[in-house]
């Protein structure tokens, strides 16, 4: 069966995450990823957790909480400034992005490219070789249009010899359609 959007998403880090490794969720939202990614990572993992709503980041703790997840970290700042949260010499097994706005919630408050795009610069820093940044793209948003192009162009413009990026769609779909992109680090 082809696997939707999001499955695709979970399936792809469960496929490069290992065990004990330190994972971004860039977005939290109302913390399904982080959730997952908690999960994925398990006990001697950790999962930094990023987003500019304190909304947000209570709803991801409540979620967290309920399903007795400890190994979070959740961060009130924007992903943009990830270095000021995480050492530079730590290795990131993996990360996840999910645009747009909070569903429910305040639709102009949104993900912007400028800040998206230097986040999943700073991540590509520090991310293991075979790794992955997983980005799902909404875009049919006031706003997302720009956001969608400047991370196509981010995306696009990886030097292949380092980088390989995917972009996943549904091209039959209606009315903005979310898509995925991937990028994975080479490995030697
Ligand atoms: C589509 S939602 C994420 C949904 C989430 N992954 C989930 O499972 O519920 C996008 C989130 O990005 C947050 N956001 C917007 N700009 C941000 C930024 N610069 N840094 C971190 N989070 C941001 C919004 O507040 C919103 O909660």
């Amino acid at each position: 069966m082809i696997k939707g959007i999001l499955g695709y998403a979970h399936y792809l880090l469960k496929e490069t995450i290992q065990p004990g490794e330190t994972v971004v969720d860039a977005t939290c939202g109302n913390g399904n990823d982080t959730l997952y990614l908690s999960k994925l990572v398990g006990d001697e993992g950790s999962v930094f957790g990023f987003d500019i709503q304190k909304q947000a980041i209570e709803n991801t703790k409540q979620r967290l909480l309920q399903h007795n997840r400890t190994n979070v970290t959740l961060i009130h700042d924007s992903h943009a400034n990830i270095s000021n949260h995480i050492q530079p010499t730590t290795i990131i097994g993996g990360a996840i992005f999910n645009l747009g706005y909070l569903p429910k919630s305040d639709k102009s408050i949104i993900t912007k490219g400028e800040s998206t795009t230097l986040a999943i610069h700073n991540i590509l820093k520090q991310l293991k070789e075979g790794g992955l940044i997983i980005i799902v793209v909404y875009h049919g948003h006031p706003g997302g249009q720009e956001e969608k192009e400047s991370v196509l162009h981010k995306a696009k413009s990886l030097d292949q010899k380092l980088f390989s990026v995917l972009r996943y769609d549904f091209i039959n779909q209606k009315n903005n359609p979310p898509f995925l992109l991937a990028i994975q680090k080479n490995t030697d």
